[in-house]
């Protein structure tokens, strides 16, 4: 006994690791992205679940994404943080699994931060620590049906994120007895002294509730925030707090939630607030519901921390699915996307601001060549593709993309709203909610410019550079070939992307 005990203990680690290298290597060459209706050039897992974009931080040079993880199956199971890095925000790398679950729980969704001034000690001021603050979802707790099994804890790397040390005084902050407590979103707020503190915006049932450190180990309650003419369809999740300055110089504070349902179009969607943040209380400027994107498909998104100030953007991806369907999608081995990564800018429409979505400008290096369009009927050639449209002034618009088999997708103006079919768009039945109808409305807005991008299974249409947003999932059994114009003039072009992988 004794022998089989020491045996087990000098190789398991052994077996450990080269199972989990084999693991990795297996992903990486038998899998090469592209099965039917693998995204061509938006990231997803190699293989298996994945669901919010988690911790997402730049450092040297590196942008850090990493995601809600499921390595044991494509639905969802207890959750680890998987890890991909890119440099232009455009080609992934994938990487091992950065975060597993422990004995205080799954890994939920949460966001990582860089400690440059080693407020916490778990670096040092040369090597800062990059840290990450996620949610610790117990099991156990939840079987028991206690209400206090969400808390949340914290973990470091001093290597760039490639390994990570869980903090042994976890969780750092406990469950007041609220089941929904979760998703961390953690950054620096420069003091007016020079001081300054972490903010952590944490979802808390139905409102957003604000925290405070000086070193990311210990968290102060500052405020609430549910205003009583918010969206409360469903459970808020995954809240982002930020700066944005508009072109007239005009400087806001916004706050993203993801709900879930209770969304626009039906599921999960991402509402947000405009207003200002005192380092205590967050005021809305407002009292109607914002949406970050009137597609079906655009969740749980956040923005990037030590984006370099010479940069200035906001950056920001989202998970491209709804809980509505998200495990039932038909794709194998892996389920899920996220969105094009976007920069967020604050404009204004009408007398109001808004927070725009823009294509990050590094998506400009997948365009391989460049076509007018002339006429109302169109040849893809090629399923991947970008197009630039200008509808005529002032009268309705409609745009199919069609396959050889019928399928097709619709987007349209009608009236002073905007509509997206997807009923007929190919693999529909998987799920009753999906093949539906979906709207946008334009109170006014006058459509000047349209940017849709079309992947394998996914339409994202940018209108006036980013105004108005709808990222939809669509399931084509064969590529869409042919583009149908109807109200637009002057046309516009199309340009062929290539794939990533
Ligand atoms: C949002 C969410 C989060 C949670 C995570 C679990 O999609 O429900 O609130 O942390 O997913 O995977």
């Amino acid at each position: 006994m004794k022998k089989f005990n020491l045996i087990t203990f000098l190789f398991l680690p052994i077996l450990t690791t080269s199972c989990y290298q084999q693991g990795s290597v297996a992903q990486e060459s038998i899998i090469e992205h592209n099965e039917p209706h693998r995204p061509q050039y938006h990231f997803t897992p190699a293989a298996n679940w994945m669901n919010d974009p988690n911790g997402m931080v730049y450092l040297d040079g590196e942008y850090h994404l990493f995601y809600q993880y499921y390595p044991d199956s494509t639905i969802w199971g207890p959750m680890h943080w998987g890890h991909a890095i890119s440099t232009d925000l455009v080609h992934w790398e994938h990487l091992p699994v950065a975060i597993e679950p422990d004995s205080l729980g799954y890994i939920f969704s949460g966001s990582a931060v860089i400690d440059h001034d080693n407020t916490s000690g778990l670096g040092t001021k040369e090597n800062p620590a990059m840290v990450a603050i996620y949610t610790y979802h117990d099991p156990v707790g939840e079987k028991e049906k206690r209400i206090d099994f969400q808390t949340q804890g914290i973990a470091y790397s001093t290597d760039k994120g490639r390994t990570w040390i869980k903090y042994a005084g976890n969780p750092v902050l406990k469950n007041p007895g609220i089941k929904d407590f979760r998703d961390p979103k953690v950054s620096w707020l420069k003091g007016g002294d020079g001081l300054g503190k972490w903010v952590m915006s944490l979802a808390v049932l139905d409102r957003i509730s604000f925290y405070s450190s000086p070193n990311l180990l210990e968290w102060t309650l500052e405020s609430s925030f549910n205003p009583d003419w918010a969206a409360y369809g469903g459970v808020w999740e995954c809240p982002d707090l930020f700066q944005l300055k508009a072109a007239d110089g005009t400087e806001k504070w916004i706050l993203f939630v993801s709900i879930n349902p209770g969304g626009p179009n039906g599921g999960s969607a991402t509402q947000y607030f405009i207003g200002d943040f005192d380092g205590k209380n967050f005021i809305a400027d407002h009292d109607d519901v914002k949406w970050l994107d009137y597609g079906a498909d655009n969740y749980a998104g956040v923005t990037w921390s030590n984006v370099p100030e010479q940069d200035g953007r906001k950056l920001f991806i989202g998970w491209m699915s709804n809980w509505d369907y998200a495990q039932v999608v038909p794709t194998h081995p892996w389920r899920s996307a996220t969105t094009l990564p976007r920069s967020l800018e604050l404009v204004k429409s009408g007398d109001d601001y808004k927070v725009a979505s823009r294509p990050v400008s590094e998506l400009q290096s997948l365009r391989k060549f460049t076509k007018e369009i002339s006429g109302e009927s169109v040849n893809l050639e090629e399923e991947l593709v970008e197009l630039e449209l200008t509808p005529t002034a002032g009268t309705d618009f409609e745009i199919e993309l069609l396959n050889e088999k019928g399928e097709k997708v619709i987007f349209k103006k009608s009236g002073d709203g905007l509509v997206f079919d997807r009923t007929a768009s190919g693999l529909v039945d998987f799920e009753a909610r999906f093949a539906k109808v979906h709207t946008a409305p334009l109170n006014g807005i006058e459509v000047k410019s349209l940017r849709i991008f079309v992947d394998r299974s996914s339409v994202e249409i940018f209108v006036n550079d980013g105004e108005i947003v709808m990222s939809e999932l669509v399931f084509p059994t064969e590529a869409y070939t042919k583009l149908k114009l109807t109200g637009f003039e002057n046309s516009g072009s199309i340009h062929n992307l290539m794939s990533i992988w």
